[in-house]
C-alpha cells in the first residue's frame, strides 16, 4: 500500500505519516501544490499511489476575511483538483475538514452529528465545505474526515505555533492572557487524530467521520487547564468574543459527534484533559 501525502510538513501531517500502513511518500508545496492543478498531476501521476492524503490546507482564518480568494483557492479549486486527478488515477481520497464549517444554527449546544446541516460563519469555513462537497462529488473512493482545535509538535506549518505553545510562552513572558470563554469546541491532539485516522483507514469503509478528542471545553478552559496542567502560573481572565475582536466570526459550539466512527466498532479518542496531559509530556514541561 503506497501513501502520499500532501502538507505532511504540517502539524497533522507529521503526525499521521508515521502512523500509516506501508509505504509514505511526503509530499510539501514544492512537490506538489494544490493551486497548481499540473503539479499534482505530474507528482500523483509519477508515484502511483493507492491512497492520498490531503493534510495541506489554507488554515489562516482570520486573514481569510480580507483574502478568500486565496483560501478558496487551496481549500476548494485546489482540493477539486485534487479529488479530480484521485478519480481518474482510481486513488482513495482522504480529506481533512473543520468543526467550522459549523456555527450558522444558533443557539446550539449538542454534538453536531456527520449528518446535520452545516453553515459556516466565516470565508475559512466556507472555503472548508466547499471543498468536502468537492470531494464528495468527484472523487468516488474518499475519506473525508473533520476535526477541531488541533495542536502538535512543531506546532502549525501555516501560523507556526499552536494554542497551546501561545499560552506558554505569553504566560513565561508575564503577559496577561485573555482568553475567549464563549466558543466552546474540542482541542485535539494531533497524535490522536493521527491514530485514529489510520485506524479508520484499516476498516477499508470510506465515507464521512468526524474525529476529536472526547469531551468538550471554551478556549478559556482549555487556557486555565494548560496553565494548571504545566505548574505554570499567570494572570489569565475571560473575555467574550467581541471584546476579542477577530476579523472572522467563530462559532459559539462546535462540538463534534464522532457517532459515524465509533459505529465502525473502534474505540472513542481519549478525554482532551487525558490528551493535553500527554502532550505536555511529550514536550517535556
Ligand atoms: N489547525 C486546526 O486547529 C484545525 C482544526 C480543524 C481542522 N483542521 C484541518 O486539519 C488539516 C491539517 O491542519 P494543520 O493544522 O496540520 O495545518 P498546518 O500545520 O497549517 O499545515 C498545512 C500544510 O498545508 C501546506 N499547504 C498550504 N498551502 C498549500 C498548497 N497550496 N499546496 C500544497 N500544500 C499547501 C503547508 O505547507 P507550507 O508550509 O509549505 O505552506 C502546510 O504544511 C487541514 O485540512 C485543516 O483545515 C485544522
Amino acid at each position: 500500500m503506497k501513501h502520499a501525502v500532501l502538507g505532511a510538513a504540517g502539524q497533522l501531517g507529521r503526525a499521521l505519516c508515521p502512523r500509516l500502513a506501508g509505504e509514505v511518500v511526503r509530499l510539501t508545496r514544492a512537490d506538489a501544490d494544490l493551486t497548481r492543478p499540473e503539479s499534482l498531476r505530474s507528482a500523483l501521476g509519477r508515484l502511483r499511489p493507492d491512497v492520498v492524503v490531503n493534510c495541506a490546507a489554507y488554515n489562516l482564518v482570520d486573514r481569510a476575511e480580507s483574502e478568500p480568494e486565496a483560501a478558496f483557492a487551496v481549500n476548494a479549486w485546489g482540493v477539486r483538483h485534487l479529488a479530480q486527478v484521485c478519480r481518474d488515477l482510481g486513488c482513495v481520497l482522504v480529506h481533512f475538514s473543520s468543526d467550522y464549517v459549523f456555527g450558522l444554527e444558533e443557539p446550539r449546544w449538542t454534538p453536531y452529528h456527520e449528518t446535520d446541516p452545516a453553515g459556516p460563519v466565516n470565508a475559512y469555513g466556507l472555503s472548508k465545505l466547499a471543498g468536502e462537497y468537492l470531494v464528495r462529488g468527484l472523487c468516488p473512493r474518499h475519506f473525508v474526515i473533520r476535526t477541531c482545535g488541533l495542536y502538535g509538535l512543531g506546532g502549525s506549518g501555516g501560523k507556526g505555533s499552536n494554542f497551546v505553545e501561545t499560552m506558554l510562552r505569553l504566560a513565561g513572558e508575564g503577559k496577561p492572557l485573555r482568553v475567549v470563554a464563549d466558543q466552546v469546541c474540542t482541542p485535539s491532539h494531533t497524535v490522536d487524530v493521527a491514530a485514529a485516522t489510520a485506524a479508520l483507514l484499516g476498516t477499508g469503509r470510506p465515507g464521512f467521520y468526524h474525529l476529536t478528542n472526547a469531551g468538550s471545553c471554551s478556549w478559556f478552559e482549555f487556557a486555565r487547564t494548560v496553565l494548571e496542567q504545566a505548574g505554570v502560573r499567570a494572570n489569565l481572565s475571560p473575555i467574550t468574543s467581541q471584546e476579542y475582536g477577530a476579523a472572522a466570526r467563530r462559532p459559539a459550539y462546535s462540538v463534534l459527534s464522532a457517532a459515524a466512527y465509533e459505529a465502525l466498532g473502534l474505540p472513542p479518542l481519549r478525554p482532551w484533559k487525558d490528551a493535553l496531559a500527554a502532550y505536555l509530556e511529550e514536550r517535556g514541561t
